[in-house]
């Protein structure tokens, strides 16, 4: 199948914020002729890291050049240790001693780490400018470059540092996916299941069917798949860009990714993604311990986890874990806290999920203890 016909568009209808999501193979080698018309002058200035860099650089510079767009371009170390104050700051230096101005363009070239950071310092450059997400990580390509989430990690926990800034364009390029390893990839598909799990049941059945392909590389089944996901995000995004409401929906499983994340020093014992896979995977689990969903929903979606060969509990985590009592702890330090109480995303079913403030915290000490023990008499 030729790229043109495989190139999909999602619209993020946010009045004058509203952007498109371009996704299909080859975009990287069109980047200029995409961002061109965003352009006051043709030069722009590239945020990305070393890893990226090294794959994608020339080929984003090709890109740009096609369309007589001049590039400078910072790489920062690959890795979540680089969304901190040190690398933000050298960040935004760079790009002033570049002399980015208030009317051009940051490009933001990477994964969730780069994004992130990139539109944080694009949010407070000279009290903000546009930006492009070219998101190279199948997670960044579904979750976080859309929807204007930016920030930085602090001391006290992750993304506590950040502001809602929406990017002008995104461009997917699904061919980048290509050079992610078997593990970043299925990572990225802890978010893309995510999406069915919350919202779309007739999407999470699809990807029971075509779910092995697409990790096998069918190029129209991962543009399928990263199109429906941004949909989704797009969707929800309109309806409560700041998280007032229904965005907290796209947590579903954080509350105990992030706990996981923390236990685990944010270290590649644990990817994000894989931390949402197993924190979905336990949303089920204490949905059905509440009453709420029927023991076959977080069996089915425990089994489209280990089909996939990705991790979905506890057991599948390396090294040692602190206890329920510790988790519930570092749970506490979530964004979704409101008055002091953990807010979780539970599910009605497969394809159904909501917010509430209404666990009880034994609930998830009993759970958190159980799969705790299992993975003790496992290890
Ligand atoms: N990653 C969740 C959100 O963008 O709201």
């Amino acid at each position: 199948m030729s790229q043109a016909v495989l190139e999909r568009r999602v619209h993020v209808p946010l009045g004058e914020r509203a952007y498109d999501v371009v996704i299909g193979p080859g975009l990287l080698a069109q980047a200029g002729e995409r961002i061109l018309p965003l352009l006051k002058r043709p030069r722009v200035a590239v945020l990305s890291d070393e890893t990226v860099a090294a794959l994608h650089l020339d080929t984003l510079r090709a890109g740009l050049a096609a369309a007589g767009i001049e590039m400078e371009a910072l790489a920062l170390p690959p890795g979540e240790a680089t969304k901190g104050w040190p690398q933000f700051t050298r960040a935004v230096e760079w790009l002033l001693e570049t002399r980015v101005e208030r009317n051009d363009v940051v490009i933001a070239f990477g994964g969730g780490v780069i994004g992130d950071l990139a539109g944080f310092a694009a949010a407070v450059l000279r009290r903000g400018v546009r930006f492009v997400q070219i998101p190279t990580s199948l997670l960044a390509q579904v979750d976080s470059s859309v929807g204007g989430k930016t920030g930085i990690n602090a001391p006290q926990g992750k993304n506590l540092i950040g502001a809602f800034h929406q990017p002008s364009l995104v461009l997917a390029d699904t061919e980048v996916l290509g050079t992610l390893t078997q593990r970043d990839f299925l990572a990225g598909y802890g978010e893309v299941a995510k999406y069915g799990l919350l919202g779309d049941a007739e999407f999470f059945s699809w990807l029971e069917t075509h779910g092995p392909s697409l990790a096998g590389g069918d190029m129209a089944a991962r543009v399928e798949a990263v199109t429906r996901s941004v949909q989704m995000k797009a969707d929800i995004v309109a309806r409560d860009e700041t998280e007032q409401g229904d965005r907290a929906l796209l947590n579903l499983g954080h509350t105990f990714c992030h706990a996981l994340e923390a236990a685990t020093g944010y270290s590649d014992r644990l990817l994000h993604g894989e931390g949402v896979a197993i924190g979905c995977a336990l949303a089920f689990e204490l949905s059905y311990r509440l009453g709420l969903v029927s023991q076959e929903e977080p069996s089915r979606v425990r089994e489209h986890l280990a089909a996939m060969g990705m991790k979905k509990d506890l057991a599948d985590i390396p090294g040692d874990l602190p206890d329920a009592d510790a988790l519930l702890d570092l749970m506490g330090q979530d964004k979704k806290v409101v008055d002091g109480q953990l807010r979780f995303i539970l599910a009605r079913c497969i394809g159904d999920a909501f917010v509430t403030a209404d666990v009880p915290p034994e609930a998830v000490r009993d759970l958190l203890n159980e799969a705790l023990s299992a993975r003790n008499q496992n290890s």
